[in-house]
């Protein structure tokens, strides 16, 4: 055991921080949490389809920024400019729903389910549904952070243009390997992208009116009836288009026909190593199983327990 843990510590250091997780960590505090989460997080999803996409990005989007500590459910203040109004927050959703599902759990057992566990469960349970069983197993013990800035989010969240050098050293900055990049960007199988993201590939993309030649022709024609020029900030398209709301391993195959959305998309081609990946998980059985592993990871990022940050009394705000 010791050395097990020493070990982890010597190789893993970035990703064994979250050694202190465990499973069902209310199972005496608040037995019923994990079933209140599930079932209001399905009812949720029944009402709206897209509610798994919004609901595993903003888990992404908590954990690249201070780790998996709710920071990113934070409102902004008179004084402070919070993650979730930052730039790379465009069109985060699903706040409502992780408030509404923590005031379920507030009327059950009061302050002892926090908003970090609350999201990293809601995140799974949504994608579940459609299997019908949990796709990944989410260890729980996690606390609330008290801080949450809008310049930290820009400074943490990938960009969309990212290169592959940059996409790595962001991960690796937060403990998360070249695989867990490619199988993480996996996530894009569901949900969409505003065309303002991605549109300078069909219509400028190095200054003179050109089109990204790493993007599939066929599928830029496409996009270009959806997104019809530079300025359009509000159209989406599905990022795999045709089953933007199943959750498969449609997006790899996509990808090794040159249809990845953003440039941050395509850019796993730019490396034989990871374009070997890519298409290793174009096998749904394999994608799935490197995806729950590699979603733990992400869940582990830095993450608060024991004593450390607190138990919000609502997820949008510090407790006074
Ligand atoms: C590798 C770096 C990543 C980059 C650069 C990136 C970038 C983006 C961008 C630009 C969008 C579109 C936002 C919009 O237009 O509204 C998006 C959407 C999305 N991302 Fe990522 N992402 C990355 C990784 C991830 C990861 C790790 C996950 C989850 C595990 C994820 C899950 C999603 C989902 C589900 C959506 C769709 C959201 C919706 O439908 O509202 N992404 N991503
Ligand atoms: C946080 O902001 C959201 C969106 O503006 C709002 O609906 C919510 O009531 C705010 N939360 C609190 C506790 O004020
Ligand atoms: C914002 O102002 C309040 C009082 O006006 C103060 O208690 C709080 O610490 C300030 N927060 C930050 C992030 O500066
Ligand atoms: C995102 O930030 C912008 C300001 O940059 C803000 O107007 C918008 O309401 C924010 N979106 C959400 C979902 O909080
Ligand atoms: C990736 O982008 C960075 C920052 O723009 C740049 O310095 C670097 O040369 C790029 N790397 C590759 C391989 O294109
Ligand atoms: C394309 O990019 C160039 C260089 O940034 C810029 O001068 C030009 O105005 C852009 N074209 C359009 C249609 O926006
Ligand atoms: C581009 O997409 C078409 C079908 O949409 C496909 O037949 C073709 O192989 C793709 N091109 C590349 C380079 O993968």
């Amino acid at each position: 055991m010791k050395i097990g843990i020493l070990l982890c510590v010597a190789l893993f250091l970035g990703v064994c921080q979250g050694g202190s997780l465990r499973k069902n960590f209310y199972r005496d505090s608040c037995p019923q949490a994990e079933d209140i989460i599930k079932s209001q997080t399905q009812q949720h999803v029944s009402a709206n389809p897209n509610l798994p996409a919004k609901l595993i990005r903003l888990h992404f989007h908590d954990c690249f920024v201070r780790g998996c500590d709710a920071s990113v459910l934070l409102n902004s203040t008179a004084n402070n400019t919070a993650e979730r109004d930052a730039i790379p927050n465009l069109s985060l959703a699903g706040f409502d729903v992780i408030d509404s599902i923590k005031s379920a759990l507030e009327a059950k057992c009061p302050k002892t389910v926090s908003c970090a566990d609350i999201l990293a469960l809601a995140a799974r349970d949504a994608v579940s549904v459609q299997f019908n069983k949990p796709m990944w197993e989410v260890l729980t013990g996690r606390r609330d952070g008290t801080v949450s800035t809008s310049n930290e989010a820009l400074a943490n969240i990938p960009a969309p243009f990212f290169n592959l050098t940059q996409l790595r050293q962001s991960f690796a900055s937060k403990g998360l390997t070249l695989h867990d990049l490619v199988v993480l960007s996996g996530a894009h199988t569901i949900g969409v992208g505003h065309c303002n993201l991605f549109s300078n590939r069909l219509y400028n993309f190095t200054g003179k009116g050109d089109q990204d030649p790493s993007l599939n022709a066929t599928y830029a024609a496409f996009l270009k009836t959806k997104c019809q020029s530079l300025s359009d900030r509000t159209t989406t398209v599905e990022m795999d288009p045709g089953s933007s709301t199943d959750f498969d391993s449609d997006y790899y195959p996509n990808l090794l026909q040159k249809k990845g959305l953003f440039q941050s998309d395509a850019a796993l081609l730019t490396l034989d190593q990871s374009a070997d990946i890519a298409g290793e998980l174009v096998n749904e059985a394999k994608f799935f199983t490197e995806f729950a592993q590699s979603m733990k990871r992400m869940g582990n990022i830095e993450v608060l327990t024991d004593s450390a940050g607190q138990i919000r009394n609502k997820c949008s705000v510090v407790n006074s």
